[in-house]
C-alpha cells in the first residue's frame, strides 16, 4: 500500500545534510528555551484568557491552564523523542512521514496550516486590538469599521456597539511581517531573547503588581455553576476553556523545528521543549489567577484587551501604555515565528513533491521562499481582515491538538516498527504517556465543540482532494519506489 510508504530515516538524514540547505548549529539549551517562550507567550494569554474566563470557566480558568498544560506535556514528551531521533526541520510533518507514511504526513502537513497560518491570523487580530487600544489611550481613534471584522462588535466611546467591516491593522501587520520574511530577515536568537525578556517581564510585573489588589470575592464561586449548556461554566466549562486557551501554549512544538540549528539536539531538544512549557505553565496559572482576582470574570466579556480591564483595578494607570506596547512587541515575534514555521513546513512538503514547486522556489537574491510567503500573505490577510478572533483561535487550537494526537500515536507506531533505532530521549512510561496524550488532547478537541470539528473536517476534506488530485501523482518518494520496482 503506497499510501503507507514511509520515508526512511536514513533518507531524511541524508537530505538534511544537503549543502545549501544545511543550517548552522548555533543554539544552546538557554536559547532553545528562549525560542520556545518567544513563540508561546502571545495572544492566547493576553487576549483569549479574558474571553475564556467570561464565557466558559470564570476564575476556574486557572484549572483550564493546568489541564491544557498536562495535554501539552504529554505531547511534549513525544515531540522530544522525535526531535532527538529525527533532529531536522519540518517537525510533525517529517515525523509522520518517517513513521506513519505519506498519507498521514500529508494530513498533518495540511493540518499544520491551521496551527501556523490561521494561528498567525489569530495573533494579528489580537495585535490589532491592542494597537487600537493603545492609540485610543493617546487620543487617536481609528474608525471602528476599519479595525474589526464584520462579526466583531466594537464599542464606541459613547458606549454604543457597532459592527466592523474589515480589520485593517491586522492585515497591516501580516503584510509587514510577510515582506520581512520575503527579503530574508535572519531569525536572530538575540532579538528573540530581548523580546522574551520583555514578555516575561510584563507577565511578572502584572502578577507582582496585581496580586496586591486582588479581591477575594471575585473568586466565589471559583467554578461558576453550569448554565445547563455544555461548555458554559461548571466542569464542562473548564474543559471547554482548556480547549480555547490551549492556544496560549502553542509554540513549544516550534522548538522542534529548530532541531537542525541546535548545537546538541540530542540533549538540548527536550530541555527546550519541556523547559519552555514548564516555565509558561507556572506563569500562566499565576497570571490567570491575578487577572480574575482583579476584575470579576463577567467584565472580560467581549474585551479584546482584557489585561487593560484588569489593570484598571490597580492605581497604576501609567502601566497601561507600557504593558500594551510590550504586548504588541511580543505578538509581533509570535506572528513572525508562525509565518516562518508555515513556510518551512510547506517548503519541506514541496521538496518532497507533495506540493507545487512554487512553495520551495527560492528567490535568487534574497534566498527565501518568497512566492510561498506571498501566497500566505494573501491567505492569512483574508482571515485577519474578515474573521472573528474566536473562530480563528479555535480553528488553530483544534488543528494543533490534532497534530499532537498524531505525534503521540507516531511514538506508539515507531516503538513497534523500529524498536532498536537509537533514541537519545525516550518518552517515559510508553505506552501510558502517549496513550494518555492521545486521550487528553482528544478530550480538549472534544471540548471545542462540534462547529470546530466541522471546520477541521472541511479543511481536511479539501486537503484530501488536493492529495488525491495532485500530491499522490507528484510524490518523489512514490516515484522512486515505482522506479525501484521496475
Ligand atoms: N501561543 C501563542 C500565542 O498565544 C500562539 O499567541
Amino acid at each position: 500500500m503506497d499510501l503507507l510508504a514511509t520515508k526512511p530515516l536514513s533518507r531524511i538524514a541524508a537530505e538534511s545534510e544537503g549543502g545549501a540547505h544545511s543550517l548552522k548549529r548555533t543554539l544552546g539549551p538557554a536559547s532553545l528555551v528562549a525560542l520556545g517562550i518567544g513563540a508561546i507567550i502571545g495572544a492566547g494569554l493576553f487576549s483569549l484568557t479574558g474571553i475564556a474566563a467570561a464565557e466558559h470557566a470564570g476564575p476556574a480558568i486557572a484549572l483550564s491552564f493546568v489541564l491544557a498544560a498536562i495535554g501539552c506535556a504529554l505531547a511534549g514528551f513525544c515531540y522530544s523523542e522525535f526531535a532527538t531521533m529525527i533532529p531536522i526541520a519540518g517537525s510533525a510533518y517529517t515525523y509522520a512521514y518517517a513513521t506513519m507514511g505519506e498519507f498521514i504526513a500529508w494530513v498533518i502537513g495540511w493540518d499544520l496550516v491551521l496551527e501556523y497560518a490561521v494561528g498567525a491570523a489569530t495573533v494579528s487580530i489580537s495585535w490589532s486590538a491592542y494597537v487600537v487600544s493603545l492609540l485610543h489611550d493617546i487620543g487617536i481613534n481609528l474608525p471602528p469599521y476599519l479595525v474589526a471584522s464584520p462579526w466583531q462588535p466594537v464599542q464606541l466611546p459613547s458606549g454604543e456597539l457597532v459592527h466592523g467591516l474589515v480589520n485593517l491593522p491586522a492585515v497591516f501587520i501580516i503584510v509587514v511581517i510577510s515582506l520581512l520574511l520575503m527579503i530574508g530577515i535572519k531569525e536572530s536568537a538575540n532579538v528573540n531573547a530581548a523580546v522574551v525578556v520583555i514578555k516575561v517581564a510584563v507577565v511578572l510585573v502584572f502578577i507582582g503588581v496585581g496580586i496586591w489588589f486582588v479581591k477575594g470575592s471575585n473568586y466565589t464561586p471559583f467554578i461558576p455553576e453550569n448554565t445547563g449548556k455544555f461548555g458554559e461554566f461548571g466542569w464542562s466549562g473548564v474543559l471547554r476553556a482548556a480547549g480555547v486557551i490551549f492556544f496560549a501554549y502553542i509554540g513549544f512544538d516550534a522548538v522542534s523545528t529548530a532541531a537542525q540549528e541546535a548545537k546538541n539536539p540530542q540533549k538540548d531538544m527536550p530541555i527546550g521543549i519541556l523547559g519552555s512549557l514548564a516555565i509558561c505553565t507556572v506563569l500562566y496559572v499565576a497570571f490567570s489567577l491575578v487577572m480574575t482576582g482583579l476584575a470579576h470574570y463577567t467584565e472580560f466579556k467581549g474585551a479584546a484587551a482584557p489585561v487593560a480591564v484588569a489593570i484598571a483595578y490597580t492605581p497604576y494607570q501609567w502601566l497601561q501604555p507600557l504593558v500594551k506596547l510590550a504586548i504588541i512587541a511580543g505578538f509581533t515575534s509570535v506572528i513572525l515565528v508562525m509565518l516562518l514555521g508555515q513556510s518551512r513546513v510547506f517548503f519541506s512538503m514541496s521538496r518532497d513533491g507533495l506540493l507545487p514547486k512554487i512553495f520551495s522556489d527560492i528567490h535568487p537574491r534574497y534566498r527565501t521562499p518568497w512566492r510561498s510567503n506571498l501566497l500566505f500573505m494573501v491567505f492569512v490577510s483574508l482571515f485577519s481582515a474578515f474573521a472573528p478572533i474566536s473562530m480563528v483561535g479555535h480553528m488553530t487550537s483544534i488543528g494543533t491538538l490534532f497534530a499532537f494526537v498524531i505525534v503521540c500515536a507516531g511514538i506508539l507506531v515507531l516503538r513497534r516498527t523500529q524498536p532498536d533505532a537509537p533514541r537519545p530521549f525516550r518518552t517515559p512510561l510508553v505506552p501510558v504517556v502517549p496513550v494518555l496524550g492521545i486521550a487528553v488532547n482528544a478530550a480538549l478537541m472534544y471540548g471545542l465543540g462540534w462547529e470546530n470539528w466541522m471546520r477541521l473536517l472541511v479543511w481536511l476534506v479539501i486537503g484530501l482532494c488536493i492529495y488525491f488530485g495532485y500530491s499522490r501523482h507528484h510524490s518523489l518518494l512514490r516515484r522512486d519506489l515505482e522506479q525501484a520496482r521496475r
